[in-house]
């Protein structure tokens, strides 16, 4: 028996709410029983301060919601300087763990008024840039406190952020740029991850410099401080802010309208280039924060830990805007679950006391994988609340995770959510929700669920459909950037009436709701999400391939993996070296967690007689399953050689 083996998934297992953490719980069970405009309102009321007071919680006007119409706030404000003002300004906002671990002589703490001074200093040398309201900022960056300090920065000017996540390629920078015209573009020398240096600003560099660009200027923050080409365009930031004041009163928080642009996120769609997903202020703000207090429990002396990257929604929310709006501390860690050592991990929660860790499924099934042993040899006491995210969490990593982090006690909140909805939907409760593994289970306070069939009736327990919203809620979507046409094709055609979430679902007789992954072309690898069209595109820039289509299998590691189907021009033949150079493509064009796991090659496609790809089919081929009628293929012989390659 493998040593994860030990404690086995335990199908239909459930775990009662502790009576002590229900006392206390910051999470009330009549909350649900409130409309929806109550609960948010009296949130909204409670947890922002606001420079002027909001006169409606919610416009509705499918599908776009405006919520606290009329409020002014800024973001940055109540993230950083109104804990300062409260007095708070000593207390740790960010434990600062790099790359090699907590022992590292560079680990160090950063408090709220440190917080402050810094994103004040860089929000003036923004400004000498030209950087202020409106004015969009892309940023490229790792894990290090600078790129929250930039988000911030901008979020202080008013000026909306794109976060490109830095394991992306300079193309990606440069096209998701360009299409929301940043003129600004932060970045690193260099990346430090596993205990190695990785370009960063030379990768944005490459993509800036491929085609036109609208970026005018870019800022270098020295992580590696080794040397790297700098041009006109470029400049440290420590040369940017050498002058610039610290000093809050020189670059007062601006006030913004609730429903202004606080950033965009770009994300994976099924079809075409990726979505710039928009987000506006308050409604955003005041998601992030009621979420992340209610779901991990919040307390004044909380130690939480998100292992997630400020390049995807997860550090948005549940790094940068829901906790430090909440003024907790948190960890900060630049580095990767298996550097310096496989438990540096628990290291960190050891050294200081985490009380909360957020992480994926895929990272516990690394843990897993190496072994309980790890987790053993630390003092991981501290641990009250876990959380999980990004995929479906199987049982038999549900079981270990509270097992061997959580002491056997720890609940997990098994959050659903998207970079579209911004804030947790769906998730149990802590001190209220009898858990069970494998499930996200209920809906959040206001939020209002259903699953639905293709005529769009709803279903009853035990049938599989779609997952979809009725009800707005305050951190959604407002649009794609640009594209109203798109944001109503994609989310708001399916059924008039209801967001459509793109997630197979369904629901339990005890109304427990459980996530059954996409059901669009999108793939979800290790929690990143990535469409198949985009990894197509990417396969057919390599010239020898006439054409690529790709579908996804079930990986016991990243959840899913990557499958690509090529056909070679001419008579070329397909070659391990090949292979690695279509890999190494997929890494260029779109960055290498897109990389292929598998790549088959075939003399065609399996099409249908009007031409069509059977897509159907490859996944079946990918998944290793039986394959149906083939009848309607024009030669079905290329999906036998297929599955022949498949079974190796
Ligand atoms: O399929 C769902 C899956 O991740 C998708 C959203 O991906 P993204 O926008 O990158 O945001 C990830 C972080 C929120 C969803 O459509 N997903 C996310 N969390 C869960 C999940 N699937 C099942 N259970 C979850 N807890």
């Amino acid at each position: 028996m493998s040593e994860q083996g030990s404690t086995t998934a335990n199908e239909g297992h459930q775990y009662p709410p502790d009576p002590e953490l229900a006392k206390t719980a910051n999470a009330r069970p009549e909350m649900k029983e409130q409309g929806l405009e109550e609960f948010w309102g009296e949130q909204g009321t409670q947890r922002l301060d606001w420079f002027t007071p909001y006169d409606t919680v919610l416009e509705w006007e499918l599908p776009y919601a405006k919520w606290f119409v009329g409020g002014k706030l800024n973001a940055c404000y109540n993230c950083v300087d109104r804990h300062v003002e409260n007095g708070k300004g000593d207390k740790v906002a960010l434990h600062v763990v790099p790359d090699d671990g907590p022992d590292s002589l560079e680990s160090r703490d950063i408090t709220y008024a440190q917080l402050q001074e810094q994103v004040v200093k860089f929000a003036n040398g923004l400004k000498e840039l030209g950087v202020g309201k409106g004015v969009p900022v892309g940023i490229y960056m790792q894990m290090i406190p600078e790129a929250v300090v930039a988000m911030l920065a901008c979020a202080r000017l008013g000026a909306p952020h794109t976060v490109v996540f830095g394991g992306f390629s300079g193309k990606a920078v440069a096209e998701r740029c360009n299409d929301l015209e940043a003129k600004v573009l932060i970045t690193q020398d260099e990346a430090m991850r596993g205990g190695k240096t990785a370009p960063q600003k030379t990768n944005a560099d490459e993509g800036l410099d491929a085609g036109p660009t609208s970026i005018e200027k870019v800022v270098v923050v020295r992580r590696s401080g080794n040397e790297i080409p700098m041009s006109d365009r470029d400049i440290y930031l420590d040369d940017l802010v050498a002058d610039v004041s610290g000093d809050p009163e020189s670059c007062p928080c601006e006030p913004m309208d609730a429903e202004d642009l606080l950033f965009l996120l770009y994300t994976s769609g099924s079809t075409g280039k990726p979505k710039g997903v928009v987000h506006t202020t308050a409604g955003y703000l005041l998601g992030v924060a009621t979420t992340h207090d209610l779901v991990f429990d919040v307390k004044e002396d909380s130690v939480y830990w998100c292992a997630a990257d400020i390049g995807w929604v997860t550090g948005h929310s549940y790094i940068v805007y829901g906790p430090l709006c909440n003024g907790v501390t948190q960890v900060l860690f630049e580095g990767t679950p298996g550097y310096p050592d496989k438990d540096v991990w628990w290291k960190i929660i050891e050294k200081y006391g985490v009380t909360i860790l957020y992480t994926s499924p895929t990272a516990i099934r690394s843990h897993m994988k190496w072994g309980e042993q790890y987790a053993q040899s630390r003092d991981l006491s501290s641990i009250k609340i876990l959380g999980s995210v990004g995929e479906p969490i199987n049982p038999e990593a549900w079981e270990w995770y509270r097992e061997h982090v959580g002491a056997g006690k720890a609940p997990i909140m098994d959050t659903w959510w998207q970079t579209e909805t911004g804030h947790i939907l769906i998730t149990p409760l802590p001190g209220i929700t009898t858990l069970k593994p494998g499930m996200a289970q209920q809906p959040f306070p206001g939020v209002r669920p259903e699953v639905r069939d293709d005529e769009g009736n709803e279903l009853g327990a035990e049938e599989t459909g779609n997952l979809v919203l009725t009800a707005p809620w305050p951190g959604m979507m407002r649009g794609l950037y640009k594209d109203d046409q798109r944001f109503r094709d994609t989310y708001w055609s399916k059924y008039s009436d209801a967001y459509f979430a793109g997630d197979g679902a369904k629901y339990d007789a005890d109304g427990d709701i459980m996530l059954m992954g996409r059901i669009d072309d999108v793939v979800n690898v290790s929690g990143h999400r990535l469409s198949t069209f985009e990894v197509e595109s990417a396969l057919v820039e390599h010239a020898d391939v006439a054409e690529a289509a790709v579908a996804s299998r079930k990986d016991p590691d990243t959840g899913q993996a990557i499958v690509a189907f090529v056909s070679l021009v001419g008579d070329k033949e397909g070659s391990e070296e090949l292979e690695q150079a279509l890999r190494e493509q997929v890494a260029q064009s779109i960055g290498k967690l897109a990389r292929p796991a598998t790549v088959i090659f075939a003399r065609d496609l399996p099409k249908t007689r009007s031409g069509k790809i059977m897509r159907r089919l490859l996944k079946n081929i990918a998944e290793g399953e039986e394959l149906g009628d083939t009848t309607t293929l024009v030669d079905p012989t290329v999906v036998t050689d297929m599955q022949k390659q498949v079974s190796g």
